[in-house]
Formats: C-alpha cells, sequence, structure tokens
C-alpha cells in the first residue's frame, strides 16, 4: 500500500526530525527498518489484565492476532486499555464504561494507527471499546474473547452468574451447606473465558457480530477452543486489508446494522443490558436510535435461543448447535441482509445456508421457544422517559399485576430490612428500590433483580414485581423493571414513592403507573430533596456531574458523537 496513504505515515513516513523521533524509540523492540515504510499499522487494544477474570487469556490472544496481521503485511503493536472485571470492581464497572471508552478513543487517536483490533471479553469491555472507536472510527474490527465451557456441578450444566442470584433461594429452601455452596464455586469457572449463560458478555459478543464487527461466527466459540485462536489469527489478517479497503466503522455501523442488532438480541434472549450500550453506541457513530425503537423493532420477535437465563443451555452447546450464524438464518425474513460486515460481505451473504445442528438449542423459526419475546419498554408517570423489562425472563402471570408499594430508599436500605420478620410484604407486593441510577449509586449497578425476603422464599415465593432505576445482570431473571428514568436521585416521580403506594405494572399495555393523583405527586415533591452527592473530587465528580440518562445510554454528555482521527498538532 502507498505509505502516504495510512495514517500512520503522520508519524513514520516523514524523513524529519520528528520522523526520527517517532520511529527511532520504537526501534528499541527491534523492529526491522521495512515495518516503518508502508506498512499498515495495527493497533491491537487490549483488555487483558488479572482483575478482569473474564478476560485473562488474551493476552495469549494478543501474540495471535499478530501472527495474522504480520501474515496480511501489517504491523501489529499492543497497547493496553482499562479493563473492568465485572465481578472484582467496586461499585460498579458502569461507573466506568465511560472511563474505559475515553481511554480507549484517546489512545488509539494519538498513536500511529491505521486499523484497529479489539480484543474484548467481560461485560463492559466490549461497549466500552466499540464506544471509544467509534469516536474515532478507523477501520476496526472486534475479536470477542469467547464463553468459558459449560460449568458442572454433581453431574449437571450450570452457568456462571446464574447460581448466584440463588445461593440464597438454595440455602433457605434446599439447605444447601457451605460446602455444596464452595463445590459449585469452583464447577461453575472451570475455564478462561467470560460467563457462559446468554448473559452481558454473550449478549455483547451476539451484539458485535450481528452488527458485523467480527468475523462471521465469532460470538459463540468457546475461549478455550482452538477455533477462537484461528478467528483471531484471520482476524488479524482481515484488518489488514480493511485498512486497505477504507472499511471504517461508519460505514458498517449504519442504522440497518443497529435495527439486525436489536432483532437478533431478541432471537438469542439476550440482555437487558443491551439496550444502553447500544443506544450509547449509536450515539457515539451518529446514528438516530431511541428506547421506543427496541420495542417496536424487538419485541415482536420470537425467542429462537434456549440458553439460561430465558431457557436451558449454555454458550458451548450453543456453538456445537452452529452458533450465531444459524440465528441470523433464521432471522433472514427480519433482517437487513445486504448489510456489510468487517470481512466486506453482507451479513447475508455471510451467514446463508449454515447447518442447525441441534434444534432443541436454536429453534427454527417456525416453532419458536416463545413468541414475541423481545425487551419491552414501559412507560407511565412513574418512567416518564421509559423503563424496561425482558418478558422472556419473568413470571407470566405477573405480566398484568397491580400491588402495594414496598419501597426502600437505597441498597443500605434495602439490606437493613430485607430480612426484617416485621417488615410488611407479602407475594402481591411490589419491591421499589431507589437511588441505584447512573447519578444515585453512582454508576447504575446491577442491583435491580434484588433478591427476595427470606421469609417469602420459604414459602415458595420464587418472584415478585421489582422496580428500580438500576441495571440487571444478563444472567439473572425475573419480574424486574429497570432502568427508571428520569432516576430517583435526579428527582424523577421513582423518588417520590410511599410504602403502601399501587403500581400498575402492564407489560401487554406497555404501561407502568403510580397510582396516585398529580396533586399528591405534586405535593411530595415540593417537600423532596436530593440525596447527598456520592463524590466531591475525581472522575466520579465528572461522571456524577455529566452522566446522561438511561434511556439515552448513560454515556457522559459530551462523549456523544466523534472527533475523528485527526490529530493536527505534533509533539514539537
Ligand atoms: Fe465477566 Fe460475567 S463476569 S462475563
Amino acid at each position: 500500500m502507498e505509505h502516504k496513504k495510512l495514517r500512520s505515515y503522520e508519524w513514520f513516513g516523514k524523513d524529519d526530525k520528528m520522523g526520527f523521533v517517532h520511529r527511532s524509540w520504537l526501534r528499541n523492540q527491534g523492529y526491522p527498518d521495512d515495518y516503518f515504510r508502508g506498512r499498515p499499522v495495527i493497533g491491537i487494544c487490549n483488555t487483558w489484565s488479572e482483575l478482569t477474570p473474564c478476560n485473562g487469556h488474551l493476552r495469549d490472544f494478543a501474540e495471535i492476532v499478530k501472527r495474522g496481521v504480520i501474515e496480511a503485511g501489517g504491523f501489529p503493536l499492543e497497547f493496553p486499555v482499562t479493563s473492568l472485571g465485572e465481578t472484582i470492581m467496586k461499585p460498579s464497572t458502569m461507573l466506568f464504561r465511560n472511563l474505559a471508552a475515553m481511554d480507549t478513543e484517546e489512545s488509539i487517536r494519538a498513536n500511529p494507527l491505521d486499523g484497529i483490533v479489539l480484543l474484548t471479553g467481560c461485560d463492559k469491555t466490549t461497549p466500552s471499546t466499540v464506544m471509544g472507536a467509534c469516536s474515532v472510527d478507523l477501520p476496526t474490527i472486534v475479536v470477542p474473547g469467547g464463553p468459558m465451557l459449560n460449568g458442572r456441578f454433581r453431574g449437571e450444566c450450570v452457568g456462571s452468574g446464574s447460581f448466584n442470584w440463588l445461593i440464597k433461594e438454595k440455602r433457605a429452601v434446599e439447605q444447601y451447606t457451605d460446602e455444596d455452596v464452595l463445590e459449585m464455586e469452583i464447577g461453575v469457572a472451570r475455564s478462561a473465558g467470560h460467563c457462559m449463560t446468554m448473559g452481558t458478555a454473550s449478549t455483547m459478543a451476539c451484539m458485535v457480530e450481528s452488527l458485523g464487527l467480527t468475523l462471521p461466527g465469532a460470538a459463540a466459540i468457546p475461549a478455550v477452543d482452538s477455533r477462537k485462536k484461528v478467528m483471531a489469527q484471520l482476524s488479524g489478517r482481515r484488518i489488514v486489508e480493511m485498512v486497505k479497503e477504507d472499511l471504517k466503522l461508519s460505514k458498517i455501523l449504519t442504522r440497518q446494522a443497529f435495527e439486525n442488532a436489536i432483532k437478533v438480541n431478541a432471537a438469542v434472549g439476550g440482555s437487558t443490558n443491551f439496550i444502553i450500550h447500544l443506544t450509547a453506541i449509536a450515539r457515539r457513530i451518529g446514528v438516530e436510535l431511541d428506547l421506543a425503537d427496541f420495542d417496536q423493532l424487538g419485541s415482536q420477535i420470537p425467542l429462537l435461543v434456549n440458553l439460561k437465563p430465558s431457557g436451558k443451555y449454555l454458550m458451548e452447546d450453543f456453538y456445537y448447535a452452529g452458533g450465531l450464524p444459524v440465528v441470523i438464518n433464521e432471522m433472514k425474513a427480519h433482517l437487513h441482509n445486504d448489510a456489510i460486515t468487517v470481512n466486506g460481505k453482507s451479513i447475508g451473504d455471510n451467514n446463508a445456508s449454515v447447518p442447525n445442528y441441534n434444534e432443541d438449542v436454536i429453534t427454527p423459526l417456525s416453532s419458536p421457544l416463545k413468541e414475541a419475546a423481545g425487551i419491552a419498554v414501559l412507560k407511565g408517570n412513574l418512567c416518564e422517559d421509559g423503563a424496561i423489562i425482558k418478558p422472556s425472563a419473568a413470571t407470566p402471570e405477573l405480566m398484568q399485576h397491580t400491588g402495594p408499594a414496598v419501597v426502600f430508599e437505597n441498597i443500605e436500605d434495602y439490606h437493613a430490612r430485607i430480612d426484617d420478620e416485621d417488615l410488611d410484604i407479602d407475594e402481591n407486593s411490589v419491591i421499589v428500590l431507589k437511588c441505584v441510577g447512573p447519578v444515585g449509586y453512582p454508576g447504575m449497578p446491577e442491583v435491580g433483580n434484588v433478591d427476595l425476603p427470606e421469609k417469602l422464599l420459604k414459602k415458595g415465593v420464587k418472584d415478585m414485581v421489582r422496580i428500580s432505576d438500576g441495571r440487571m445482570s444478563g444472567t439473572a431473571a425475573g419480574t424486574v423493571v429497570l432502568h427508571v428514568s428520569p432516576e430517583s436521585a435526579i428527582g424523577g416521580t421513582l423518588a417520590l414513592v410511599k410504602s403502601g403506594d399501587l403500581i400498575e405494572l402492564d407489560v401487554p399495555n406497555r404501561k407502568l403507573q403510580l397510582l396516585v393523583s398529580d396533586e399528591e405527586l405534586a405535593e411530595r415533591r415540593k417537600l423532596w430533596t436530593p440525596p447527598p452527592a456520592q463524590a466531591d473530587r475525581g472522575y466520579v465528580k465528572m461522571y456524577i456531574d455529566h452522566v446522561d440518562q438511561a434511556h439515552l445510554g448513560a454515556d457522559l454528555d459530551f462523549l456523544k458523537g466523534g472527533s475523528g482521527s485527526k490529530v493536527s498538532r505534533d509533539l514539537h
């Protein structure tokens, strides 16, 4: 490729003082001179970290990607970005998603890179890096790190992320001992990779594949399968070609691609977190997408994939059944099949004529697992800007339910009182949890699926309506209304709910209503005062001051859009 056409020429191509500086220091790693003379420079953006267990294998994967880049005539340079370990970071990785996206964006723009490979895995590492890359808009390919092998416990398959939501119930109802739980703890995470349910990480992998940002079939391959390594190497080869073709993110991430992703997400029973991340990505790349689109495009799509938490299998089974290409092929009547993908071919061509090896894992469109299973968007006086619920993971009998609120003012209040024997609560109550939104927590953690009171679990109650301005883990299930917007901490109506108020949830009619008169709410609003701010300095202060509400993707308001890849000033 003609050197002057490469972005990296601005660093390495000149024979002046700055060309000397840019090349000379890099030579200390032993690169031959031809690496600086017209090879596309490929940045391998690595979210590897020992503090992100799901991405612990990506250090090795980077070497495999490099192999492919070099084979295709490119010059690979790996760089780290902020990694977000879902099960480790407090108070929530979501608080830091936008920080990681800023890190990714600035790391790409500031460096001599022509194309980008995003190595991702755990929940937030995919959306954060894609968001950052969108704001620069270079040719970019995603290599999802892949799920763990199926968890195993006493002869049964168990899903990581799903069992932990049941521990309280297992102990209370099935008398699980500490030893039982320890055995499960070990057996559920037995290989490299991310959660192997259709939780958020698997959802994000399916999201990038259905957007056209991965090579076909990449999402479902287990992390430890040799074919994952082949996928990484082929992605390394392909990104070099993408640079030559100038196949930038904005050429792939069209409105059609987003519509495809919404429909495929419904068909796979993807996480509710999909909405907030896809919205944030769309706003970075300049595609119009709002909350109503998710309902209009996705809610009538049938569920085809029989994976936990909506079904019974796990990602390893999904891969053996044929993976996402089978779903995309089944869904072709619903999709924009001519949407272009990273390999330069359309999503329709990539996924035509793929066999389904197990119709119990991936059901045909003609006999789906569930009809109309996509995420529903609710409106009403309790959520003027919207709220969401995942019907496929909820209890059908609770889809239309009116009950008295039992209000918890914040997560500490919930923990202090939920198992109080005197708490006035039964299975008809509606649990309301405040102050777990973007500003209130801060960082909108996955606490929306709070455990039920022990006394009700012991009675055999399995599910109750729960409402909050927080999120829910993609591995969780229940009749859980999430992402209430505007949130309680900034004075949304949720802040005004009192215990005993009646709340009406009507999913078929997309309604969430606090049955309190406007006059009474106006009186309560006059007396309302915001909770104390959770930080007065640093990134968290910046986050609180600038985070958008959930229905806008919870990005920082000043990060919408992009600044392109140009850097006009040199370092001297
Ligand atoms: Fe990383 Fe579930 S904790 S994907």
